[in-house]
């Protein structure tokens, strides 16, 4: 059993702790929030833009809770930590868990300063830890099948492919007081759209050229992106397009689009529950898996590299570095 303590206990923290303890190999030691007394009333409040599984009361009742990260590092013999806090706390809160040498999963995005993600990256290196930034798309099966299907060709070469994302502007969590501060969470280009621009850097590696337009929203300027991305060896375009500028109540969506030689491809999580794979003669249905389990196959996957002592191959924080670096194309 590996000693795991979740970092930041909102949205994510809640998701994470969900999927830890779905996880027979893993010890929830520690939760740790700076609203420490708020801990147990979070379970049954709910938030976020997708549903978080109920997580049983009685358990997180009798886990160790702190409100201060450097009180847990001293009172817990921890393996891994998973950080879940805002943006703008990922470096500090990562570098002191690397800097004694504990595996940390981050909640994605790494960092939105390049020199302070490089030093994340060294810091693991020079410890010799474990360190993921989670990058659920990469783990969640419509998104699996869509890789699948391009490196294999199974319907022959890609010509096209669309991503998009759209959500209503957070209302939940720490979102409510920070609508007002970019620095805090990089807008909609660094915490929502990332996701795209991050699977199709981990598909393709970053593009040969990035055409963007950009509109300002309540968290940032560049809180509705609309990209058109150039692969010059491979002849393929890549539109991605999203953001959060719509009301807190907007249905979020998400989903791809892709264009191959001998079928068109059309997944949306409005119906998340089928990949539709066209041609002219017809249309089939391909079942897409439960997308959500995503959170699950991508912490259970950072455990097993802690357990074999390997690097996360499918999610490099040099590849998540990368995608900030690419991120950034698109304002400047
Ligand atoms: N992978 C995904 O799909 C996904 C989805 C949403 C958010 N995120 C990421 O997760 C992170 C958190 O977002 P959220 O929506 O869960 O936010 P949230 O506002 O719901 O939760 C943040 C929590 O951190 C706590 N906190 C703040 N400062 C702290 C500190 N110094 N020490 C301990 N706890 C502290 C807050 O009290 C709060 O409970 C962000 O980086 C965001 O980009 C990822």
């Amino acid at each position: 059993m590996k000693n795991v303590a979740v970092v930041g206990f909102g949205f994510m923290g809640m998701t994470h702790t969900a999927n830890i303890l779905k996880n027979k190999n893993l010890n929830l030691a520690a939760i740790v929030d700076k609203d420490v007394d708020g801990i147990e009333s979070k379970i049954t409040s709910g938030s976020g833009n997708f549903s978080i599984e109920g997580i049983d009361s009685n358990i997180i009742a009798s886990i160790n809770k702190y409100a201060d990260l450097d009180d847990c590092l001293q009172n817990e013999a921890l393996d891994a930590v998973h950080i879940c806090v805002h943006t703008n706390l990922h470096y500090d809160l990562a570098k002191k868990v690397l800097s004694k040498g504990i595996a940390v999963f981050l909640e994605k995005p790494m960092t939105l300063d390049i020199v302070q993600g490089e030093e994340l990256i060294a810091l693991a290196a020079k410890n010799n830890t474990l360190f993921m930034v989670g990058h659920v798309l990469r783990f969640m099966s419509p998104y699996q099948k869509l890789k699948t299907w391009i490196d294999d060709e199974t319907y022959g070469e890609l010509r096209f492919l669309s991503m998009t994302r759209f959500s209503g502007v957070p209302a939940w969590g720490e979102w409510k007081e920070r609508q007002s501060s970019f620095g805090s969470s990089g807008g909609a280009l660094f915490d929502l759209l990332i996701h795209d621009i991050d699977f199709v850097n981990y598909l393709f590696g970053a593009p040969d050229k990035i055409k963007s337009d950009i509109l300002p929203g309540a968290l940032s300027i560049h809180d509705y992106i609309s990209a058109f991305w150039s692969y010059d060896d491979l002849n393929l375009k890549v539109k991605l397009e999203g953001g959060n500028t719509f009301h807190s109540n907007f249905p979020f969506q998400a989903g791809y689009m892709a264009n191959f030689e001998n079928a068109s491809i059309l997944f949306t999580t409005m119906k998340p529950e089928i990949i539709q794979v066209t041609n002219n003669e017809e249309v089939h249905e391909v079942d897409a898996e439960d997308g959500g389990d995503g959170f699950y196959n991508e912490i259970t996957y950072f455990h097993e590299c802690l357990k074999n002592q390997e690097q996360p191959e499918k999610c490099m924080p040099q590849s998540s570095l990368e995608t900030i670096k690419i991120c950034y194309q698109h304002v400047n």
